[in-house]
């Protein structure tokens, strides 16, 4: 076994396609997703990485239906609420990045329990990005540090980072995009800056361990060098 992404980010894309393919609601296939994501978090257990981010809900997805939003949000709660012990159980820390202001007040208050019930877990940090879009993180980080007064010259990269929604956590090492989509769409921009991407055709809720392991496979098989040159080519 080779070396592990600390972190992993997950754009789970195709929910749609694969209920449309079935003759069933679009609503099917987000059922079916939130099912897949279990697996793929005993997998990270297994593996043992450090931080999963799963992307669930975009800033820009609010512009979808009243109705798939709604079950979209349904399916959060439920989800909260039927795996919360299991989370704690397995030393799972809970984390949610995004816009909260724009989320129902239900969805925030559980969010809130989860996250202070969870805040002890160590064995693995799931984030999920609700409401969240990169750019936004960005805006919103800028208006803290504006807010708090800082000066030009105290701006860093550092400071920066700790006023992302992200604060705290490493970078993302590895983004996985399922439904062949080969894009970002607003997913950690300034996190992903040197994350190795790995797309697949496969719908999010086709998505398996086993093709799960593969992408952390083909990460192992790749030469991350930072703008640096690796020792093997400065023979050249
Ligand atoms: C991803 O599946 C889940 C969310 C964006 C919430 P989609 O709903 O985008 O599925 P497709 O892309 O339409 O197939
Ligand atoms: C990105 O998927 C967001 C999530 C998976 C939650 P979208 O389906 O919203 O992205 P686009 O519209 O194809 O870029
Ligand atoms: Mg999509």
């Amino acid at each position: 076994m080779g070396r592990l992404p600390r972190h992993v980010g997950i754009i789970m894309d195709g929910n749609g396609r694969w209920a449309n393919l079935r003759g069933l609601p679009r609503v099917e296939g987000h059922r079916r997703g939130a099912e897949r994501t279990k697996d793929i978090i005993e997998a990270s257990l297994e593996l043992g990485i450090d931080v999963l981010t799963l992307y669930a809900f975009s800033v820009e997805n609010w512009q979808r239906p009243d109705e798939e939003v709604s079950t979209l949000m349904e399916l959060l709660k439920v989800y909260l609420s039927k795996e919360l012990f299991s989370l704690l159980n397995k030393g799972i820390r809970f984390r949610v990045i995004g816009d909260r202001s724009r989320l129902p007040q239900e969805v925030k208050e559980i969010i809130c329990e989860a996250e202070k019930y969870t805040e002890k877990g160590d064995r693995l940090t799931l984030v999920t990005a609700l409401s969240y879009g990169g750019r936004d993180e960005i805006v919103r980080a800028l208006k803290n540090i504006i807010s708090s007064g800082y000066k030009p010259e105290e701006v860093t990269e550092q400071l920066i980072d700790s006023n992302l929604d992200t604060s705290g956590l490493p970078p993302v090492d590895l983004i996985i995009r399922t439904s062949g989509e080969m894009r970002l769409s607003n997913f950690l921009l300034w996190q992903g800056a040197y994350a190795e991407l790995y797309f697949t055709e496969t719908l999010w809720p086709d998505f398996s361990k086993e093709e799960f392991f593969y992408a952390i496979q083909d990460f192992q098989r790749r030469e991350r060098r930072f703008g640096a040159i690796m020792p093997a080519s400065l023979k050249v």
